[in-house]
């Protein structure tokens, strides 16, 4: 990883971050949910934490180049997302020419710095998440598509139904060290051995199609199919279907109806609904443990692999990553994406629900932004593998770690289930 990939690598995440919010001041400074920030806070606040991490060391006392009082609006551990449209936040313009000085500042420094690059990666990452959430916001948002339809994705394939992937029995290292990914963040490391008993998983993730056959077998009426705490909350929020389906087989996509895609993998889901769906088609929800088997661990070699398909990275050929499609492909569309055990569509189209509450590995250490990870361990999260189609490859890989609340599904959630070898 050279100074020209990283500059590159913040160059393409500011594209996305200006595609997302080339537009005029009321839809930027709207909130178009309690769920999510108004557009203009992420801007500002992508420049805020470039600035902290970049040209400030970290250190909050150090001087910003935003007004005084001013920084503390972007610190999103004081301001829930629900408050900061009441916030006296920097119009548009304003947040962009900030932007535009901070990223004019840390390139100069970046042809000073020294081989020691996470810094610079960590803050692309955070600008890459950032493109996600506003994503999800445009996808709450109402009114006339703003977006368009999205880009080409390639065909699906016909598979059987249920088709699951053997995994044996035996060890495999779990998590990475900086050394073989420098971009990993600190709740991916550090690599250690894990043993698993053999299981089963998807080859592919869930479908609409599939997901609409438990909605039609009366899933979200049946209370057996839930845990307590999801029927409690399957009640209380009234779900019936996943969200952005509309009650006459149609969705709502970034402001265009359309048909649900029966051969697409279901998105926007909760934990919940995915542990319902499980529990009725006589299965479970893989652990993360069993998720980064799968994806990583080639048993012929007994190594792990960097992408499920080898070493290059992501591109259109193995995974819909990137954001341009506006939409999760259909299974079947990346055989050659396959991990050495023949699991596909692991990285990329949705985020996976587990059944894994968010835990440090073993010897974690945190990095220099010292709260990105450990505040939430042991919160009331779930952990999702491998990615959306609306993350950016440099901002995801088999050891990347999300975790959420198990009622959200605003998020690119879907589904892959697992099974014990036995059963
Ligand atoms: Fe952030």
């Amino acid at each position: 990883m050279s100074r020209e990939d990283v500059a590159l690598g913040l160059d393409r995440a500011r594209a996305r971050t200006l595609e997302l919010t080339a537009f005029d001041d009321r839809e930027l400074t709207t909130q178009h949910s309690p769920l999510m920030s108004p557009l203009v806070w992420d801007l500002a606040h992508i420049g805020q934490q470039e600035e902290l991490w970049l040209l400030r060391g970290g250190a909050d006392a150090a001087p910003s180049l935003l007004p005084p009082g001013v920084e503390q609006l972007y610190n999103a551990f004081e301001h829930p997302r629900a408050e900061r449209v009441t916030l006296p936040l920097l119009p548009p313009a304003e947040a962009r020419a900030f932007l535009t000085e901070i990223r004019g500042r840390v390139l100069d420094g970046l042809d000073r710095a020294g081989d020691d690059l996470f810094a610079p990666l960590m803050v692309e990452q955070h600008e890459q998440q950032h493109v996600e959430t506003m994503l999800a916001t445009h996808q709450l948002r109402t009114g006339d598509p703003i977006l368009g339809p999205g880009s080409e994705l390639p065909p699906g394939r016909l598979l059987p139904e249920d088709e699951w992937v053997l995994v044996p029995a035996g060890p495999f290292v779990l998590g990475v060290d900086a050394t073989d990914e420098p971009a990993a963040l600190d709740n991916e490391r550090p690599a250690h051995v894990v043993d698993l008993p053999s299981f089963r998983i998807g080859r592919v993730p869930v479908t609409n199609a599939q997901w609409q056959r438990f909605v039609d077998d009366g899933g979200y009426r049946e209370s057996r199919w839930w845990s307590g705490r999801g029927w409690a909350h399957r009640l209380e929020a009234g779900l019936e279907r996943p969200l952005f389906w509309t009650p006459d087989g149609a969705r709502r996509r970034f402001g265009i109806v359309e048909a649900v895609p029966p051969d697409e993998p279901v998105q926007h889901i909760c934990f919940f609904e995915a542990e319902a769906y499980a529990a009725w088609a006589g299965a479970r929800l893989p652990t993360e443990q069993e998720w980064e088997k799968a994806c990583t661990w080639d048993p012929r070699l007994g190594a792990r692999r960097r992408w499920p398909w080898g070493t290059s990275a992501p591109d259109s050929r193995v995974a819909n990553v990137g954001g341009a499609a506006l939409r999760p492909a259909p299974v079947g569309a990346y055989p050659a994406g396959a991990s050495a055990y023949g699991v596909e569509q692991l990285i990329g189209d949705v985020w996976e629900w587990t059944s894994s509450d968010f835990r440090p590995w073993p010897g974690f250490a945190p990095m220099i932004y010292r709260d990105y990870s450990a505040p939430f361990f042991g919160g009331d999260y779930k952990v999702l593998r491998g990615g959306s189609w609306a993350v950016d490859g440099a901002a995801i890989r088999p050891s990347f770690r999300n975790w959420d609340h198990p009622i959200r599904r605003q998020i690119f959630s879907g589904v892959r289930l697992a099974r014990d070898a036995d059963v």
